[in-house]
């Protein structure tokens, strides 16, 4: 019987990778680069999260940078992969504010860092903005997954 969604996270997870794999040479070439792209997003803002935490400031200050930067490539690779592929139109009108949400919070989060550097005052702002801007991107990912998981790749 093939494998459904929703039987288990892991089953899905690899389900899902195999169905963004595509068929053709470029299809594959272009899911490589998104799911390395979004697997070293994912190490940085641990370690960008880790460094800030324990107050390693100069290695933070290389870090929280990347990562955003890493996120800015991630978020391309996906529009290039969404290209290839038609969506449900209900499940794309719930995924794009989210993605656009994780995108615009980023700045306050990036905007508090900078203050933060010259005025210790400004280290709750960032703690919070990076929380708010965490939660987005949760919402952003999981919708995009979701769009990705019922989405048909054209022929
Ligand atoms: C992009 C520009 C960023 C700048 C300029 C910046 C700057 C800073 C600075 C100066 C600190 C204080 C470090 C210390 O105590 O010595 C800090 C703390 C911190 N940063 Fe960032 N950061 C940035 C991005 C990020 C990102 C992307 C994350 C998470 C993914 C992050 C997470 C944290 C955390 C968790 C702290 C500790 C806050 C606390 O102690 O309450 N930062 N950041």
């Amino acid at each position: 019987m093939a494998p459904s969604y929703g039987s288990c996270p892991v089953c899905d997870l690899m389900l899902f990778a195999s169905k963004t794999g595509g068929h053709d040479a470029a299809s594959m070439v272009s899911t490589l680069w998104f799911w390395l792209a979004f697997g070293l997003t994912v190490v940085l803002l641990v370690a960008a999260i880790c460094t800030g935490l324990s107050k390693r400031r100069r290695l933070h200050l290389w870090l929280g940078p990347l990562t955003m930067l890493s996120l800015v490539v991630t978020i391309v690779l996906t529009e290039k992969l969404m290209l290839r592929y038609d969506f449900p139109a209900d499940l794309k009108a719930i995924h794009l504010p989210c993605a656009k949400a994780g995108g615009l919070l980023a700045l306050p989060v990036i905007i508090t860092g900078l203050l933060l550097w010259r005025r210790e005052q400004w280290r709750r702002w960032h703690r919070g903005a990076l929380v708010v801007w965490l939660v987005s991107v949760l919402l952003a990912t999981s919708t995009g997954l979701w769009m990705f998981a019922h989405g048909s790749l054209r022929g």
